[in-house]
């Protein structure tokens, strides 16, 4: 499909959407968009064949209350910088974060979001997969530059953390350095990647997946998967994904010009680790201790047997209750 009718299809999508339960017709679409009634019909069948379930006329077109789509051309406008967009969004993608690497090695700019109602190849941390239900889960990768040595990037995944997790609410906690729990289950899941030289970071991918409808099995087995309507009902996507671009954009913009402190006391907030007893799996084997927050440069504090050691890479794979 051409980029004009891509954009013409949104259109109508947008027009649907703000129409709401009441629904709007052909007709009237096709005067508010400059076109042939047949041509909104071609959209529309678009549309559903790419998922979203839209009734049809005589009394007007709606899109079904239970779809949740996520309408770039509404989102934009509601979006602050340093993470203002663009946004691409998709039916269905193999992974966002793939395509947004691809995005990034041909320059696209700090902010560029690129999100899918559907993965076919969703990867979680260590290779595994990351599974969720078309529609019911948030799935989108964000752009940043940071301005910073390589050496204080581990402090990445931490800021991207503490960020989704105040989009998620208050109940929202932190497993070093990047599961978020509501209770002791996992609603969202992080994949930061980077690339760097030895003097800069030239760019990090931060994927984002959070179970937004319901919960499908996580290939992890430290944690029962969770939802957000788990607790109450849950938010529609686009409002969760401007949440998330504004509390993230916050934290990033914070850290990049004060530096680690106010990012850790924030994090220290939400530790769900902190005065626990955890193991962590290490290439070299297991090792427990009581956790202790981290350090400036994100590595995990645990103070073992044989005194404190700093994990900068590594999987807790136990917490004692
Ligand atoms: C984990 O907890 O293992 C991390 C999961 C990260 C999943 C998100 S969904 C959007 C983005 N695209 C991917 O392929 N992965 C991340």
């Amino acid at each position: 499909m051409s980029a004009e009718a891509d954009a013409r299809r949104e259109e109508v999508l947008a027009a649907l959407v703000e129409a709401g339960p009441a629904g709007v017709s052909g007709e009237a679409l096709a005067a508010a968009l400059g076109c042939s009634r047949a041509a909104i019909h071609r959209h529309v069948a678009a549309l559903r064949r790419s998922g979203i379930p839209i009734a049809g006329e005589p009394d007007g077109y709606r899109i079904d209350p239970e779809a949740d789509p996520v309408v770039p051309a509404l989102v934009c406008p509601r979006l602050r910088p340093p993470l203002a967009g663009p946004v691409i969004w998709a039916a269905e993608t193999a992974s966002t974060n793939d395509d947004l690497t691809a995005l990034a090695r041909e320059g696209a700019p700090e902010g560029t979001v690129v999100g899918a109602d559907r993965q076919s190849a969703g990867r979680g941390r260590r290779g595994r997969p990351w599974l969720a239900t078309r529609g019911h889960a948030l799935l989108v990768s964000v752009l940043l530059r940071p301005p910073i040595a390589p050496v204080e990037a581990g402090l990445l995944p931490i800021v991207v953390a503490v960020g989704a997790a105040e989009a998620l609410g208050p109940d929202a906690r932190i497993v070093w350095p990047n599961d978020l729990l509501i209770g002791d289950r996992k609603v969202a899941g992080i994949l930061c990647e980077m690339s760097a030289d030895q003097e800069r970071v030239g760019w990090a991918v931060a994927g984002i997946g959070v179970n937004v409808r319901s919960a499908p099995a996580l290939d992890d087995a430290r944690w029962s998967p969770g939802a957000l309507s788990d607790r109450g009902p849950a938010p529609s996507r686009a409002d969760l994904l401007v949440d998330l671009l504004a509390t993230l954009g916050r934290r990033y913009e914070e850290w990049t010009a004060e530096g680690p402190g106010p990012i850790l006391a924030a994090f220290a907030a939400r530790d769900a680790l902190a005065g626990r007893r955890a193991t962590v799996s290490l290439p070299e084997g297991e090792v427990a201790g009581l956790c202790a927050g981290t350090d400036e440069l994100g590595r995990l504090r645990l103070r073992t047997d044989a005194g404190e050691r700093l994990l900068s890479a590594g999987e807790v794979v136990r917490v004692a209750p």
